[in-house]
């Protein structure tokens, strides 16, 4: 990532990490995800962008072709998943699901086009100014599949939360890697808890994984359980490998 990129990125004042709980900051009590005694001054005096690190890698490591993320806000998670998609230079596609809720900033097209274009992301970037249930009854959403980067950072509210993710759960390839924001703390209000209470729900299935980045409001990333981490496969590779000298290393 070029440092002019990130100048710009930081040049707006609506994407500093700390405005939709992405800060280098710990998560939970007494700061709640970096509302307070944070010093912010220092993070963007330092070019830190806090969770925006993790999105911006996981697009490079990952390599999306087709993502899909819900809630912009002011498009600090989208924006750094597209620039890593869009330097990753490979076909890909993201599409941006948000109404525009809080406000009407996403609502002229042409605006919503230039504010994509200032970030260099433009071309792979498709805006859907609709909320996801209005989402789910479009042409775009049947045509969707093979999703592997899922990004949910809409309404905090359980029943939402749980939508988006049925909406797009069954669309997933194998390997898909989601991203959950607000999972840690937001507020002490029980309704910003719906992230975490439909991650303890889904994480019953013990075919599923997750890790806590316990920063800013924070983040979970879930995926499939690879084959690696079950007893049977070690068991098999015990069993398989011929060279039993255990004195080396
Ligand atoms: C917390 S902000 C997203 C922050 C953003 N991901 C970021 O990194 O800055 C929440 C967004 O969710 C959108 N939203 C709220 N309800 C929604 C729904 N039902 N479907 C889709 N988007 C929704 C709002 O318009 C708002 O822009």
């Amino acid at each position: 990532m070029l440092d002019s990129w990130l100048d710009n990125f930081l040049s707006n004042k609506d994407l500093y990490p700390n405005r939709t709980g992405q800060g280098s900051v710990a998560a939970g009590e007494p700061s709640f995800g970096g509302r307070y005694d944070y010093n912010e001054e220092k993070d963007i005096n330092t070019k830190n962008i806090g969770l925006g690190w993790l999105y911006y890698s996981f697009a490079r490591l990952y390599k999306p072709k087709i993502a899909v993320m819900i809630g912009l806000g002011r498009g600090f998670l989208p924006i750094l998943i597209a620039k890593g998609m869009k330097d990753n230079d490979i076909d890909c596609k993201a599409y941006f699901i948000d109404p525009s809720l809080d406000d009407d900033f996403w609502k002229d097209t042409q605006k919503t086009k230039e504010w994509f274009n200032s970030f260099d992301v433009g071309n792979i970037i498709q805006h859907y100014l609709f909320t996801t249930q209005e989402f789910v009854n479009t042409d775009v959403y049947k045509g969707i599949d093979s999703i592997d980067l899922l990004c949910i950072d809409a309404s905090h509210f359980y029943e939402f939360v749980k939508f988006d993710w049925g909406a797009f759960k069954d669309k997933l390839l194998e390997n898909a890697l989601i991203l959950f924001h607000d999972t840690i703390s937001r507020s002490k209000n029980p309704k910003w808890s719906g992230p975490r209470k439909v991650l303890l729900e889904i994480l019953k299935d013990m075919e599923l994984q997750s890790f806590d980045f316990k920063f800013g409001a924070g983040l979970t990333i879930v995926q499939k359980k690879y084959f690696e981490i079950k007893q049977e496969y070690i068991d098999k590779l015990e069993n398989e490998w011929q060279d039993k000298d255990d004195s080396t290393f």
